[in-house]
């Protein structure tokens, strides 16, 4: 089986490799990939930038997506032939919140053609989905639902998107099938009509007008009720600026800097609320799953490529040059 392997951070840390089928151990299931997923992380992980003590070499990526091939003894919560998709954590469940093992980064992912994962790093994945889609939930999906549900957003309720990346795309998908009111920024304005074709309600060129917050919070009469915030440095005090009173951010990055400078008086009057969001637990992802199967919704997939692109296709997850997901084809079909 193929497989691709980091064994240096840096630009040239990849090697492509061959070995011979897994078999399961206790607690395991082997599944026969059939898509995998970019994040942001995995070129972080790639670069060093991430956590400088991961375990090297490791299979990347915690998003994919495969059919079950083989089962350890005790395992009977899945079967030969079910389908299912990676979890992010694989020791955050409701009997733990004290998590410590990511796919992807702290165990083995899944950019090879056959992955070994323990029972409880799958889920099944919706009926309506194919392995391409459910290879986009388990990371950007989950987190822009727990982001979601920590502000408790509802039908009404106004929320501003950062960029058109992959969490992004799936907040606008989420939130419009919510009937919450969307506005999305870019620095294209090609990508902005495209968010608009997907229901967003307004957008904004952040490098046209650089002071986005402040007009999130006009053409929100009064202030939106959350932000996703991927940008930190540059971009917190508009972020604070476009928020309405006890509104909320759902901080997941820091694409241009961690050091911010914070108006604290502006955060007090504001009644602002501030949730770090480390993606989601099991319990997260499966309420997700039955949100979007109840509602039908197919993750926006801005490029498919084959496994021998994946390398180029991590590096280059810094352009930013995508809209929504990147997926890697691993099937053989
Ligand atoms: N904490 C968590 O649980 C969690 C989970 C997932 C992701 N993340 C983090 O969230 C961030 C986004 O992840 P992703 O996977 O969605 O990334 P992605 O698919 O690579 O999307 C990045 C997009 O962000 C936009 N962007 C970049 N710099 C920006 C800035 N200064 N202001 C506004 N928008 C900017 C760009 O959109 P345009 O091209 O439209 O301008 C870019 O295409 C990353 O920092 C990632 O590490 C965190």
């Amino acid at each position: 089986m193929k497989l691709i392997e980091l064994h240096n951070f840096g630009d040239d840390g990849f090697q492509k490799t061959e070995r011979g089928m897994p078999s399961p151990c206790i607690g395991e299931v082997v599944i026969k990939v059939h898509a995998a997923s970019l994040n942001f992380r995995d070129f972080m992980i790639a670069k060093g930038l991430y956590n400088p003590n991961i375990e090297l070499p490791l299979v990347p990526l915690s998003d994919g997506a495969g059919e079950v091939v083989s089962v350890g003894n005790d395992v009977t919560e899945f079967n030969v032939g079910d389908r299912v998709m990676s979890v992010f954590w694989q020791d955050w469940n409701e009997n733990n919140s004290n998590r410590m093992v990511s796919t992807g980064s702290d165990a083995g992912g899944v950019l090879t053609e056959y992955a070994v994962l323990p029972k409880e790093a799958i889920l099944p994945i919706p009926e309506y989905m194919t392995y391409q889609e459910a290879s986009t939930i388990p990371c950007a999906a989950v987190t822009a639902w727990t982001c979601i549900k920590a502000a408790n957003i509802g039908s009404g309720d106004s929320v501003l998107l950062l960029g058109t990346g992959g969490v992004s795309i799936l907040a606008l998908q989420i939130l419009k099938a919510m009937d919450a009111n969307v506005i999305i920024t870019s620095s294209s304005n090609e990508k902005l009509e495209q968010a608009k074709e997907l229901g967003a309600d307004h957008t904004i060129n952040y490098n046209e007008n650089p002071e986005w917050g402040s007009e999130a919070f006009s053409l929100s009469n009064g202030g939106v009720n959350l932000v996703i915030e991927i940008g930190g440095e540059s971009t917190f005090p508009q972020t604070i600026n476009a928020l309405t009173i006890g509104g909320h951010i759902s901080v997941i990055g820091a694409l241009s800097g961690i050091n911010v400078e914070l108006n604290l008086m502006q955060m007090v009057f504001k009644n602002v609320h501030v949730h770090g969001i480390t993606v989601g637990s099991r319990e997260d992802h499966m309420e997700l799953n039955n949100f979007l199967e109840q509602h039908e919704i197919h993750p926006v997939i801005g490029k498919t490529v084959s496994i021998d692109k994946a390398i180029n296709e991590i590096y280059g997850m810094s352009s930013g040059s995508h809209f929504g997901k990147i997926v890697i084809d691993i099937s053989d079909d």
